[in-house]
């Protein structure tokens, strides 16, 4: 596994860059949408990502300065330059990985209390959360972020863990769904399902 730079607050793209499927530093808009594009085909179920919204969050998460919005396009996405862009919430979030990117096993364990028992697709159950549990979960953060959040960061929420769901949700009887053993071995280990892997080896 590949190293990943502290200035990457993100479980998502940290774990494609320590997969080596993105580089640690500046990677170009086109290749970080192609990327996080065949990522989403090698998972469960309709994951299509839109291109243009993933590439509109690259572009401008650096910053929005006119400066900044040129040197992103021309050069890239700097993948270990996210904290305190526009897109860092500051807290208002899950509250998972602290500013060093520690992970906070409690915060985990909070999630849990948001999820339910799922059926797996191959039979058995497993905790995991649904769309409707994914909001009660990003409500309670942005609730206890009163005081220091902005109103945008709720929004900027819709974008991470639901579409984790879309990303590498599981499809069950019930249901889509977001294994929480899957949660923490991305935020933990900074490891994609082992089905996302595989689906991937086979594009
Ligand atoms: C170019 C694309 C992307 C950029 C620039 C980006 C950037 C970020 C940043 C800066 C954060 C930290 C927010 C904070 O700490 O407040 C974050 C969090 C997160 N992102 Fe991404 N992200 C991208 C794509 C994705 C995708 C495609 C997914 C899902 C498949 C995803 C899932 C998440 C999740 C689950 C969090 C954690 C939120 C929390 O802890 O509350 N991201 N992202």
């Amino acid at each position: 596994m590949a190293e990943v730079s502290a200035g990457n607050p993100c479980p998502f793209l940290r774990a494609l860059v320590a997969h080596d499927y993105l580089d640690d530093g500046v990677v170009p808009l086109p290749e970080v949408t192609r990327t996080i594009t065949r990522v989403a085909a090698a998972g469960e179920g309709d994951s299509d990502l839109p291109d243009r919204a993933v590439r509109l969050i690259a572009l401008i998460a650096n910053g929005i300065s006119p400066a900044q919005l040129v040197r992103n396009s021309r050069q890239g996405l700097h993948l270990n330059a996210l904290r305190d862009g526009p897109l860092d919430k500051h807290g208002a979030g899950s509250r998972i990985l602290d500013v060093k990117v520690h992970v906070n096993e409690s915060e985990l364990d909070r999630l849990d209390t948001f999820a339910s028992d799922k059926q797996r697709p191959e039979g058995g159950t497993e905790r995991g959360l649904d769309h409707a549990e994914i909001t009660r979960y990003m409500e309670a953060n942005y609730e206890r972020a009163r005081g220091h959040r902005r109103r945008i960061d709720r929004k900027l929420m819709n974008g991470e863990f639901p579409e984790l769901l879309r990303v590498i949700g599981r499809d069950g009887p019930q249901g889509r769904y977001l294994p929480l053993d899957d949660v923490r071995r991305l935020f933990i280990e900074q490891k994609l399902p082992q089905r996302i892997l595989d689906g991937l080896k086979q594009l």
